[in-house]
């Protein structure tokens, strides 16, 4: 109840940072969902604005909320783009993102964005990425094994992701998710690389260099960590 309170103030704290005429990337994930919400209370209220939803579930639940979509060829910017995330590394704003399985388009959006803005509630703050959460790894269906053989070179440890009645999940993309324990990564930038490098792999959920701004909910108030210039 508290978490569900702080992940609403975060999201509604994003939601007022859009602007008339804006077109604005829609995350994945329960936090995302709850800014795409609030976002359409402002639409009913006379906000007009385009949005990117990064997700088929963020789509339908946008279109409930009677939000105008875009397809990504159709518009040459995206202003602000606002997503969850798993994990935040609070000195650098680098994120751990994908539990959701949406890591792909969501960092398609995030690049294209001048502005991201990421909602999340105290919990998701930590020192160092990994410890907690695996790095979830797209990866095309054909040969997802050999991937998972070279991510576990890389001192990984896969997890085929799958459906609760024991099929492999698939993305929206149609590929596979591996989830892949690396502990705590000391070097996200060196895993970043060697990770996007292997064939097969789509994209991986480390978000390097992209957050602006992340805006940590609580009970009572909001807290917004601005990345500084690197
Ligand atoms: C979706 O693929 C994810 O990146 C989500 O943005 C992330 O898992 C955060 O989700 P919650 O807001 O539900 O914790």
């Amino acid at each position: 109840m508290q978490k569900e309170r702080a992940k609403e103030r975060a999201a509604h704290y994003a939601a007022s940072l859009v602007e008339d005429g804006m077109v604005v990337g829609l995350g994945s994930g329960s936090t995302a969902e709850l800014a795409v919400r609030a976002l359409g209370e402002r639409v009913r209220t006379g906000l007009r604005i385009v949005g990117v939803p990064t997700s088929r579930r963020t789509a339908a639940l946008a279109r409930r909320m009677g939000l105008k979509l875009c397809d990504p060829e159709s518009v040459d910017r995206v202003d602000l783009a606002i997503d969850g995330a798993d994990e935040v590394e609070e000195r650098s704003l680098a994120l751990l993102k994908g539990r959701g399985g949406a890591l792909v388009r969501e960092k398609l959006v995030a690049r294209a964005a001048q502005r991201l803005v990421i909602v999340v509630d105290e919990t998701k703050l930590v020192p160092c990425l990994g410890a907690r959460s695996p790095v979830p790894v797209e990866v095309v269906p054909f040969g997802w094994f050999w991937c998972a053989q070279w991510l576990k070179e890389l001192g990984g440890q896969p997890t085929l992701r799958r459906r609760p009645n024991g099929r492999p999940y698939r993305s929206d993309n149609g590929n596979l998710i591996l989830d892949v324990q690396f502990g705590q990564i000391e070097e996200p930038e060196r895993l970043d690389a060697l990770v996007k490098r292997l064939p097969g792999v789509v994209d991986h959920g480390l978000f390097l260099h992209l957050a602006d701004t992340v805006v940590v909910g609580s009970v009572n108030d909001v807290r917004v960590l601005r990345r500084s210039a690197n």
